[in-house]
């Protein structure tokens, strides 16, 4: 007899329906699967044969075939197990349901309890999107997979609670719906930026790169506050509204790295990754593709400290995500598209002593070895930063002033209003800041007063700036005027906004 089952693949972050075929026939006994399976599906066959049994029912010593329907969509990881062993007792006649509106997802045990299962957030919107009413899941995971609202969830613990529900021995399991808790980043040092001394334009700096989602990378000698600082941006972004939420925690649930017990990631990501990493590990890779570190700070913050020793090859596969916002891994059997809209934050000493064009302390490095450390950070690289802020030394003075200075709290709130303002500016349209305007909204949203453009033309010409410049600027300009909540772009806007644009230090 054949039998159909419904599950999902994950493909990148999206859900795509797989349906599963159990064909059993008289025969050798024998256990086929057929349909791109990659080899942990191949190994679902053991485990469940041996879940099968475990939980009262037969293991049908015949000939069994299994499909995993649509063909040319790879098949990969533990998740089919639960939908294969319902597909085997439905068609040897040991249980009898009618499953074709219900979605199954888990991966078994030996002993037939199911195991958390990673991506069950997408797979359950993907359900929800295809209009099936109910979808089941490993009770690990109901709390997940209750964050898409208007789907039903029925969480099971193991393949002979499932059995006993469906020979109606059991009443329904129900998922009692409690607050889902947020998931807390580890190990986030921030510093409120009430203690940080001194470095008023580095703040001023931070707080305008919040307000728009603008990159900013700061310069300057060692122990100057920089790594301080950027770890203190994250008290300075709003929360993340829900659909972006959602977006986070999908890939997150995808990853692997979503505790199923805090399934829900509300504060924006902030990651910073050693400059050791690879260039799969920083885009995204593998075999099967996995979001990367670019994915994983996807509507957050990715930290690069220590700029240069990132290496040209590791920062140039960078640049192409900069300006798309998303990240395409082909692979011989098809590509996946990984959502990777980050703010780019950048840490870098002037030289590899640190010191070069420091006033107090003299720099002991050749110029050829200063043009070399700052070349390992490319021109096109440089020009895709909307802020660069040098961050000089700081003395004894105010080191030790016990005055402090504005609460992070403070700033946020100022942050929050001028993105309130860029989602009103936006609405109807999938941008979400004004680091994300294409020329289009630049032309649209950017009016400048009279002032203001003759400013920008001396300045387009006195400094040579690149037309990727002149929109940069503009945007700039767009979120310093939302921070003052001014509907036109002043002059004073524009001149603080060119302040900030990136340049180097070498004189050679
Ligand atoms: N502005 C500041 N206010 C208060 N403390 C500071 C400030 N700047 C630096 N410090 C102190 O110095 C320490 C080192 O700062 P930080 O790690 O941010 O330096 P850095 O600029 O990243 O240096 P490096 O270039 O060596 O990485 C901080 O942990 C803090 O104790
Ligand atoms: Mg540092």
């Amino acid at each position: 007899m054949l039998a159909k089952v419904r599950t999902c693949a994950v493909v990148g972050l999206e859900g795509a329906i797989v349906e599963v075929e159990a064909d059993i026939s008289p025969g050798l006994p024998s256990f086929t699967t057929v349909g791109l399976p990659d080899a942990a599906v191949q190994e679902a066959k053991e485990r469940v044969r041996a879940a099968i049994r475990n939980s009262g029912c037969t293991f049908p010593m015949k000939r069994i075939v299994v499909n995993l329907a649509p063909a040319y969509l790879k098949k990969a990881g533990p998740a089919y197990d639960l939908p294969i062993a319902v597909g085997i007792l439905l068609s040897s006649e040991q249980l009898s349901a009618d499953v074709s509106q219900t979605i199954f997802l888990g991966e078994l045990s030996l002993d037939g309890s199911l195991r958390h299962t990673n991506g069950s957030l997408p797979m359950v919107a993907l359900a929800h999107h295809e209009k099936m009413p109910t979808v089941i899941v490993p009770e690990v995971d109901a709390k997940e997979a209750s964050l898409i609202e208007g789907t039903k969830i029925i969480p099971i613990a193991s393949l002979s609670q499932l059995v006993s529900y469906f020979r109606g021995e059991i009443p329904p399991p129900e998922y009692k719906p409690e607050p889902v808790e947020e998931y807390i980043q580890p190990n986030l040092l921030t510093t409120d930026m009430a203690y940080i001394k001194g470095q008023e334009h580095v703040k001023r700096a931070l707080e305008v790169a919040a307000a728009g989602g603008h990159n900013i990378i700061m310069m300057g000698p060692p122990g100057s506050g920089k790594t301080l600082l950027a770890r203190s941006l994250s008290s300075l972004l709003p929360p993340m509204t829900t659909e972006e939420a959602l977006e986070v925690t999908k890939i997150y649930s995808v990853s692997g790295l979503l505790p199923t017990d805090t399934p829900f990631i509300r504060q924006r990501p902030f990651r910073s990754p050693h400059y050791t990493i690879s260039n799969a590990g920083l885009v995204g890779g593998g075999h099967w593709p996995k979001p990367g570190e670019i994915s994983l700070s996807h509507r957050g913050v990715l930290f690069l400290d220590e700029l240069p020793e990132f290496g040209h090859a590791v920062l140039e596969v960078l640049r192409q995500p900069l300006e798309d916002r998303v990240i395409t891994i082909s692979r011989a059997q098809g590509s996946v598209t990984f959502p990777a809209n980050f703010m780019l934050v950048g840490a870098m000493n002037p030289c590899p002593c640190g010191y070069y064009g420091d006033p107090f302390r003299q720099c002991t490095c050749s110029t050829g070895l200063v043009t070399r450390y700052q070349k390992r950070v490319s021109g096109p690289f440089i020009d895709r930063v909307d802020i660069f802020v040098e961050v000089p030394h700081i003395d004894y003075e105010k080191l030790t002033d016990d005055r402090l200075g504005e609460k992070s709290e403070t700033v946020q709130a100022r942050v929050e209003a001028a993105r309130t303002i860029q989602h009103k500016r936006f609405e109807g349209t999938k941008l979400t800041c004004n680091a994300e305007m294409t020329p289009t909204e630049v032309r649209e949203f950017c009016r400048a007063e009279e002032s203001a453009q003759s400013l920008l033309k001396a300045a387009m010409k006195q400094l040579y700036l690149s037309a990727r410049a002149f929109h940069r600027i503009l945007k700039i300009g767009r979120t310093i005027a939302d921070l003052e909540n001014a509907d036109i772009i002043k002059a004073h806007h524009l001149a603080e906004a060119i302040q900030y644009r990136p340049r180097r230090m070498i004189i050679s």
